[in-house]
């Protein structure tokens, strides 16, 4: 039988693009023509649709009128207004994480370090807004492309919460590593905050999911988070610190450094931790303490595969894994990255959306869910670590 065609656009042409290019080329449930790209920067998107043998647009329009779904992988203070666009055009669109957040509103020598954080939250909570109220206004639907909720580990994880009629006790989470490739992160009003936003949008969205399909199952409903307290540091840029120059130090007016303890409707909870001060690749996993089982999804490093390298220079033309310095000794190669990250899951599933209308499981009141709960997690921190109420 023909599969269904659909049309997409990327906006954007680096890092985020280039995954969601080699995750749609593994798009099985339709038949997808790429139908080209959209970039404010004219030398990176010549050299990412040449390379691929892709059409570049100069007018974003264009492009829109040409495709189905758009897929947004540009800097986070650019979402909300891409998104609206596209949306109003009636047209999907796949939005990177993290969904919105607050850039400082083009305020002259804004910085991140000093603004009150109760604007920020109010800021963040308005732009969520307005996306979800275009996405009402639209034939198109928000597809918010937090990896972590098609990654494999957490899609069983699911399955076995489901299946045994889990109640979850305690949630432990992490996205760490040496520091964003990024020039646009660690700028407050590029990124809309550090390691907490960046980072931890990750393994907060996978928290309230979990604790979504655990209620879902038992109730029938959501169990919503409630309350957050948290702490955020900004260690290497502490006067003491000693660079030695392994991890990344360009943070300008964001934290390096954080975590979020989160009260759930029902009284259990979530710790969440998201720094750049880790060495030795990435540390993404989701620790679950049920009433009947523990589960420990290990997105990465996971031991699928280890190797062992005597010398760097037999592995110059090798990948190993996702931010290690070095290719020598022992490794957590990874034979897929993206699999493990559930690039190829989501992007499937959002086509299969686009096709045949199934629901969208990392929607946009999950995105919108997860943005306030990093804002008001801001406010906390600002205060010390105090409880604030979502
Ligand atoms: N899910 C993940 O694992 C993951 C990993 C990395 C990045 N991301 C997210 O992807 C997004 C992009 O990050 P990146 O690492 O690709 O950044 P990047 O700096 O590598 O690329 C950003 C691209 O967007 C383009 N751009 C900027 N403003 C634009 C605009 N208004 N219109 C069109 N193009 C514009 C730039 O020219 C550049 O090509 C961010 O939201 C980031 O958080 C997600």
């Amino acid at each position: 039988m023909k599969k269904q065609l659909i049309r997409a656009g990327i906006i954007g042409s680096g890092f985020a693009a280039k995954f969601h290019y080699e995750a749609l080329m593994r798009v099985h449930s339709v038949e997808v023509d790429v139908v080209g790209v959209f970039s404010i920067d004219q030398p990176s998107l010549i050299n990412f649709t040449a390379s691929r043998n892709l059409k570049g647009f100069t007018i974003l329009e264009e492009l829109i009128e040409q495709c189905d779904i758009l897929h947004v992988c540009t800097p986070p203070s650019t979402h909300e207004s891409l998104v609206v666009k596209v949306l109003s055009a009636d047209k999907h669109v796949i939005v990177e994480k993290p969904f919105t957040g607050y850039f400082g509103n083009g305020i002259k020598d804004f910085c991140g370090d000093t603004f009150k954080r109760e604007i920020g939250l109010k800021h963040a909570k308005e732009s969520s807004e307005s996306m979800l109220n275009a996405e009402k206004e639209s034939k198109g639907q928000i597809m918010y492309a937090e990896n972590w909720i098609y990654a494999p580990a957490i899609q069983k994880e699911r399955e076995v919460i489901e299946k045994t009629g889990a109640q979850i006790l305690w949630i432990q989470a992490q996205q760490s590593h040496s520091g964003s490739h990024s020039l646009d992160y660690g700028q407050w009003c590029k990124s809309g905050g550090g390691s907490l936003i960046g980072k931890g949008c990750h393994p907060l969205a996978a928290a309230i999911y979990l604790k979504q399909v655990e209620g879902l199952t038992r109730n029938g409903h959501s169990i919503r988070p409630v309350t957050v307290s948290a702490r955020t540091h900004a260690i290497t840029r502490l006067p003491n610190y000693i660079n030695l120059g392994n991890l990344r130090d360009t943070y300008k007016d964001v934290e390096d450094y954080a975590s979020v303890h989160i009260v759930f409707e029902d009284g259990t909870i979530a710790d969440i931790v998201a720094s750049e001060l880790l060495h030795g690749g990435v540390k993404n996993y989701v620790e679950v303490h049920a009433n009947n089982h523990r589960t420990i999804c290990n997105i990465a490093p996971n031991n699928a595969m280890q190797t062992y390298n005597p010398k760097e220079a037999y592995f110059d033309d090798v990948y190993v894994v996702e931010k290690t310095d070095t290719n020598q000794g022992w490794s957590f190669i990874s034979p897929d990255e993206g699999w493990f990250n559930g690039y190829q899951h989501e992007m499937d599933a959002f086509y299969r959306t686009a096709a045949f209308g199934d629901p969208v499981e990392s929607n946009s009141q999950l995105a919108a869910d997860v943005t306030a709960a990093i804002y008001a997690a801001y406010v906390s921190a600002e205060q010390n670590g105090i409880e604030i109420s979502l």
